[in-house]
């Protein structure tokens, strides 16, 4: 039994802290919340200890791990204090908004031991992984072109997009993984478009976009297309494709059940889709922590970690910077 503390009780904290709860192999060892009714509420729910502090947290004999799901500004400094304490991290994404930040963190945490592993669920998909899987066992041949769709049901509430560091570091950077994960070779190039169709006046005055298309493209010349809208009016919008020689790995949007309705009028009336992320990659945030649980009983480095978060957000920013030069830019240019 592995025993973790939550720090950050937020949206996605609680729901983590639930899922620890009930956990067969993992244990609550107790929440942080710097906003104290946040943790209570937590406690009150799974009767949970709550601590006073990070530092706290950290020190404590009870806790064999952590979870960071705390704003993202504070992520780094919180992953080097669990880290030179000795606690393994799973910590959610993004590491930061700055891939200075970010390797600094690097730098701090290099050569250590402790297991830091990265927030990226949809890793951990059933569908995604199987596609992931299908590839490795040469079931579509050689791979050439992978294809992510990914779109939220609707804009984030505006005071969010303000401190979200943009679509780019907040929403693709899951995709810019997925991407990774899927092609199984680095990415060589980037170019990035990005537009404000959804709600122009608040991406104007954030600098930010709701709208992005990016081409990842490997040395091989592997290629995989993004395409994120914040604004997809039928639902949380999840698919993955990858077509290789002998043919196609799909895994596609997921539904309450299965049943369509065929009448005189219609054909394929489904259910609408799983909305939102907490529902849709539900099984993923159980197997996300039932891979940390056994990287931490291994000791082993864990399955997506911290150089995979740092790589995200390079990518990030590189499709940043070809939106904001309208250019193809190399990776290298970026490290
Ligand atoms: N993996 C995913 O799909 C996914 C989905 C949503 C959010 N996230 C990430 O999870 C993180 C949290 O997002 P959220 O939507 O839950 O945000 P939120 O604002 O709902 O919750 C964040 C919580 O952290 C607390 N907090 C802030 N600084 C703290 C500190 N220093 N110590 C302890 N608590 C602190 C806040 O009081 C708040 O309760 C973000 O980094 C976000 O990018 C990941």
């Amino acid at each position: 039994m592995i025993r973790i503390a939550v720090l950050g009780c937020g949206r996605i904290g609680v729901m983590h802290a639930a899922n620890i709860a009930s956990h067969p192999r993992a244990g609550l060892a107790g929440v942080f919340d710097i906003h104290a009714p946040a943790a209570a509420g937590v406690a009150a729910k799974t009767g949970a200890r709550v601590f006073a502090s990070a530092e706290a947290v950290f020190a404590s004999d009870e806790v064999d791990a952590v979870l960071i799901a705390t704003a993202t500004d504070t992520h780094a400094d919180l992953i080097e204090m669990a880290v030179a304490a000795g606690k393994p991290v799973l910590c959610e994404k993004p590491t930061d908004l700055s891939l200075e930040r970010v390797n600094r963190c690097a730098t701090v945490i290099a050569g250590t031991k402790v297991p830091v592993q990265l927030g990226f669920v949809r890793r951990f998909d059933p569908g995604h992984a199987a596609v992931r899987k299908a590839i490795a066992a040469g079931e579509i041949g050689e791979l050439h072109q992978v294809v992510i769709t990914s779109r939220d049901p609707a804009m984030p509430p505006p005071a969010y997009a303000a401190v979200s560091g943009g679509i780019l570091r907040d929403m693709t950077i899951h995709d810019l993984d997925m991407a990774r994960f899927i092609l199984g070779e680095e990415v060589a190039e980037v170019f990035a478009t990005g537009s404000r169709l959804v709600d122009p006046a608040l991406m104007e005055k954030l600098g930010d976009y709701d709208t992005v298309a990016v081409v990842l493209t490997t040395a091989s010349g592997k290629q995989a297309v993004i395409t994120n809208s914040r604004q997809a009016v039928y639902g949380y919008d999840q698919r993955v494709e990858a077509l290789g020689t002998r043919g196609m790995a799909l895994s596609e949007n997921r539904r309450a059940h299965a049943m369509t309705l065929h009448t005189a009028g219609f054909t394929d009336r489904a259910e609408p889709l799983l909305d939102f992320f907490i529902e849709r990659y539900r099984e993923a945030f159980d197997a996300e922590i039932a891979a940390f649980v056994e990287a931490v009983e291994a000791g082993q480095p864990p399955v997506v970690g911290f150089e995979d978060g740092r790589m995200a957000l390079v990518l990030a920013e590189a499709a940043l910077k070809s939106i904001a030069e309208g250019r193809v830019v190399r990776v290298e240019e970026m490290v």
